[in-house]
């Protein structure tokens, strides 16, 4: 989604600029434009469709000596992917705004604007912004108040950055609904809608909160909450753990994310079971005390993060005996749910800043939810800091659009979760040491699923001239069937369903034919006799499959069914394993159909508006 980067210094910082719009790539976009103001008070503004390198070029092209400036990479929303559409949008030469979100009222607003002799020369809800600032300063004539003023007439959601020809040397920054995080500097000082965008230039940040706004200036940063007092916000330093670095000698981030999941995983367990047992500070102090109270589990999730939940669904009320419901959040949000007696509210995001999640975890506290839980990668993020509870996945940066090694670890927070639940309620010892076992050889397992890479690899051209693909799975591995499907969709752009395989006679039989590739999770499970004759209902019907088995569940591969074995592993991670050759199938296809890996076209690696 939209990304902002902006500073204020003594040097020239367009350079400053794009390196964090640069940085911000991974969370798609579809143009990027940045303005600088000169000291002699001029705004210079270049904005490019497409690629942050084309509007590097034109900076080549026209160096920008400014020491303040603002920048922004959009996914477009309001108004199609033109360079008019692009941020900075400027009012009169003089107020310039980039902004994240969406101005809901901005019809209205456009109108009065007009009204009062304001031109509109994009389609975007954002221009309302800067025209508004404009019309406010000629009230207030401080910037600050300006905004302020501006701000209290906007519906919907923003994170904004103003900079205005009168007053070089200044930001004024307002948050509402999406993130804005302040770097500070030596004689200098940023603000960003990410942090990874500022790591080249500081490490530390202060996070703003809901309803915040801030006045930035080289020297100092000022905070005020939404009540308009003076507020001090916390400065963290980052250890740079989640500066992606590069590729290494990977092509693609994905494929790196991907081989870096054993990893993941070793760091998701790290110091977190203790003598068998999960240990108390895992999601948070007192976090054991907090479970005994809880009688049902609401989960709420968008993507890949739902896809976890659906798994953990299946893990908590068959090992842990919790009820559990898991919902996508944008349809949770906006519907009039029942909310059982101790109910724990259960977001997991990546981000932390999913919008649609987000809501949901603020409209719980509303609805009487005991608790609130969230599983998030992003220590910093909003999830975690509104959470009562929150267990930190420790993936490290996900750069790659499409969610890999933030899934599983996600996986395993979950699975601790079932074992923190179990320790709960009577768990046999037993059973409880099963758990730990299958987590602790799961590392292991996962290095072992990445030795299919060759083989995955060479099945891949047989997919590269198909437009649908169907997937299957049973039980827990329904929700990987899901994942897998949503993978291969995202990245190589053929049409993928997934099915739990009890449900193909109820209508994608009819689909059933040599064009269309049938996957299948086949892990040796309870669900194995059930899902060989699913295997010979497609077989009959002349479907052409492709089985991810366990050596032990003997598949005979023959001219309709190639399979792929994935050395066995205990039933409890195998939703976890089998993850990884779904992921290697769509990578691999995706080459071969020379798609934009890491940013497919049209998504955001982070939904920051509903
Ligand atoms: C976007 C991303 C997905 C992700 C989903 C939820 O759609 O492209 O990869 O699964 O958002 O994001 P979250 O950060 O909440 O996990």
């Amino acid at each position: 989604m939209c990304g902002i980067v902006g500073a204020t210094s003594e040097r020239r910082i367009s350079e400053i600029l794009l390196e964090g719009l640069k940085r911000l790539e991974y969370r798609g976009y579809d143009s990027a434009g940045l303005a600088v103001l000169s000291e002699d008070g001029r705004i210079e503004s270049l904005r490019r469709t497409g690629k942050v390198q084309a509007l590097k070029d034109a900076v080549g092209e026209h160096p920008l000596a400014g020491t303040t400036g603002i920048a922004h990479t959009r996914w477009a929303t309001h108004g199609g992917v033109t360079e008019a559409n692009a941020h900075p949008h400027i009012s009169n030469d003089c107020i310039a705004v980039v902004h994240n979100g969406i101005i809901e009222n901005h019809e209205k607003l456009r109108e009065k604007l007009r009204g009062l002799g304001y031109t509109f020369t994009s389609d975007t809800d954002t221009e309302v912004i800067c025209h508004l600032v404009n019309h406010e300063k000629q009230q207030h004539s401080d910037l600050f108040a300006a905004v302020q003023a501006a701000v209290q007439q906007l519906e919907g959601a923003y994170g904004t950055v103003v900079m205005d020809c009168e007053e070089p040397g200044r930001l004024v920054v307002a948050r509402s609904g999406s993130p804005l995080v302040i770097g500070l500097g030596i004689g200098e000082n940023f603000i960003a809608s990410d942090q990874l965008a500022l790591l080249p230039v500081t490490r530390k940040f202060m996070y703003l909160e809901e309803g915040d706004m801030a006045d930035i200036t080289r020297t100092k940063v000022t905070v005020y909450d939404q009540t308009g007092a003076r507020v001090e916000r916390e400065i963290h330093e980052s250890d740079g753990q989640y500066d992606a670095g590069g590729k290494g000698n990977y092509r693609h981030f994905m494929l790196k994310e991907i081989h870096e999941q054993p990893a993941a995983v070793r760091n998701a367990l790290e110091g977190r079971l203790v003598n068998g047992k999960v240990a108390p500070h895992t999601f948070g102090e007192g976090s054991l005390d907090v479970l005994k109270g809880i009688e049902h589990v609401q989960i709420v999730a968008c993507g890949t993060s739902y896809h976890a939940g659906m798994v953990a669904r299946y893990w908590l009320e068959a090992l842990a005996g919790v009820s559990c419901n898991v919902e996508i959040a944008s349809e949770f949000r906006y519907r009039q749910s029942h909310v059982h007696p101790n109910s724990l509210l259960v977001t997991i995001s990546q981000s932390g800043e999913t919008a649609d999640t987000l809501a949901a975890l603020r409209l719980s506290k509303e609805l009487g939810y005991k608790s609130s839980l969230t599983i998030c990668n992003v220590s910093t993020s909003s999830m975690v800091r509104e959470s009562d509870l929150a267990y930190m996945t420790r993936a490290g940066t996900e750069i790659g659009v499409a969610s890999t090694k933030a899934f599983t670890t996600q996986l395993v927070g979950l699975m601790m979760l079932v074992l923190a639940f179990g320790q709960t309620r009577g768990l046999s010892e037993d059973k409880q040491q099963n758990l730990v076992a299958a987590l602790k050889a799961l590392p292991a397992k996962l290095e072992e699923a990445l030795l299919l890479s060759d083989e995955i690899e060479a099945l891949a051209p047989e997919f590269a001239d198909k437009f649908h693909s169907l997937f299957l799975g049973r039980g827990s591995q329904y929700p990987i069937a899901m994942e897998g499907s949503l993978k291969l969709k995202e990245i190589s752009y053929i049409h993928a369903e997934a099915y739990a395989a009890g449900e193909l006679k109820h209508g994608p039989l009819a689909l059933i034919d040599a064009e269309m590739p049938v996957i299948v999770v086949a892990p040796n499970d309870e669900l194995l006799e059930k899902l060989k004759s699913n295997v010979e209902e497609v077989r009959a019907r002349g479907g052409i499959m492709y089985v991810f088995a366990d050596k032990d569940a003997h598949f005979k591969g023959d001219e309709s069914m190639r399979v792929i074995n994935v050395s066995h592993c205990d039933e409890l991670i195998a939703p976890i394993v089998y993850t990884v050759p779904l992921q290697l199938l769509s990578y691999f296809v995706a080459i071969i159909k020379g798609t934009d890996v890491d940013q497919p076209r049209n998504l955001a690696k982070s939904v920051t508006v509903e």
